[in-house]
């Protein structure tokens, strides 16, 4: 006689539905979207198969769909000129560069669309740094400013989050003051808090073609204010003072390698905890379907279902539209 018998409530879809611990739905995701100048651009992203960069007019149309799918959440992305790089962002400050009117755009076809931007240096920099850099340096406090005022510029444009993703010390407090000081007090902060220097933002790094490019005393890769992947308690620190410091969401990067981060950060704060599934983790598992060696849908939901259970309460995924799909 077995008193407890596991198998029991695995016997059937019908019960193994009502003691399922965790779900997918189409509320648990951001879209990142690539924005790019021209007009009927719709551009797959090499590394990404199925994954594109829409000039404005077809963005409108993309978002439309989203919304029909569900999906009410975007996070704007945008690729910048060579020629209207320099190395302080100039061009992420203007009223009407391509982000802010990726912002109007939405918010024109679809008000109703939660748009996110990222504020970051990085597509904007002729380094492809996430700061300025000087003195052979990446310099965090005047970078700190040129990011409150490019958050500011989001709210304007009508941005609803800002999403900081650029890992400087203190960006958070210098961002909440300025939109609090300027009357954006309901413009929320998604900070990308736990953001580590990983190789899974390759394919990312292709679609914005802001890629870190050779310097002198300043190393490729941006292991100097990203963190370590060898590190835990770090990650627990810096999500803790994000949100000290005004943070109304915050979030763990990239996704699958990190789920003991992600269950660590929800267990010790007070605030949404977003996963960000990364250009790399997408690119791999359509990689491995096209040549038959994994079952693309299968292996999709595993993962995400593995994020969620670890604790995010969102996710942002290159594979939303088509998990939405299959559900
Ligand atoms: C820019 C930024 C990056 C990603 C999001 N924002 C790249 C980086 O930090 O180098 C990566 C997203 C992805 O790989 O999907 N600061």
């Amino acid at each position: 006689m077995r008193l407890r018998r596991n198998r029991r409530l695995r016997t059937n879809p019908a019960i193994r539905s009502l003691v399922r611990e965790t779900s997918i739905a189409p509320t648990d995701f951001i879209v990142p979207l690539f924005v790019t100048e021209g007009k009927g651009i719709k551009q797959e992203i090499s590394s990404m198969p199925n994954y594109y960069r829409y000039s404005l007019d077809l963005l409108q149309k993309e978002v439309k769909e989203l919304w029909a799918m569900g999906l009410k959440s975007v996070l704007i992305f945008v690729k910048v000129s060579d020629h209207l790089k320099d190395n302080k962002g100039t061009e992420a400050l203007r009223a009407e560069g391509l982000m802010q009117r990726a912002i109007k755009t939405i918010k024109d076809v679809c008000p109703d669309m939660l748009v996110m931007t990222d504020v970051a240096l990085d597509p904007y920099s002729t380094y492809g740094h996430d700061g300025i850099v000087a003195h052979g340096s990446i310099q965090n406090d005047a970078t700190n400013s040129v990011l409150a005022k490019i958050a500011l510029s989001h709210a304007q444009a009508g941005a609803d989050v800002i999403a900081p993703s650029d890992m400087m010390d203190g960006r958070i407090f210098d961002i909440r003051s300025l939109l609090e000081q300027e009357g954006y007090h309901n413009t929320a902060i998604m900070s990308y808090s736990a953001k580590y220097a990983s190789a899974f933002y390759g394919p990312f790094r292709d679609a914005l073609q802001s890629a870190p490019v050779d310097l002198k005393n300043i190393p490729k890769d941006k292991q100097t204010y990203q963190m370590d992947p060898a590190n835990r308690q770090e990650a627990v620190k810096q999500t803790l003072m994000d949100i000290e410091q005004g943070a109304d969401i915050v979030m763990v990067k990239p996704g699958l390698s990190y789920l003991d981060i992600v269950r660590e950060v929800t267990d010790a704060v007070d605030v949404p905890v977003a996963v960000y599934q990364v250009s790399g983790e997408y690119a791999m598992l359509k990689a491995a379907a096209e040549k038959g060696w994994l079952d693309h849908n299968a292996v999709m939901m595993e993962q995400l279902l593995s994020i969620k259970r670890a604790g995010a309460h969102m996710i942002a995924s290159y594979f939303a539209k088509d998990v939405v799909r299959l559900l």
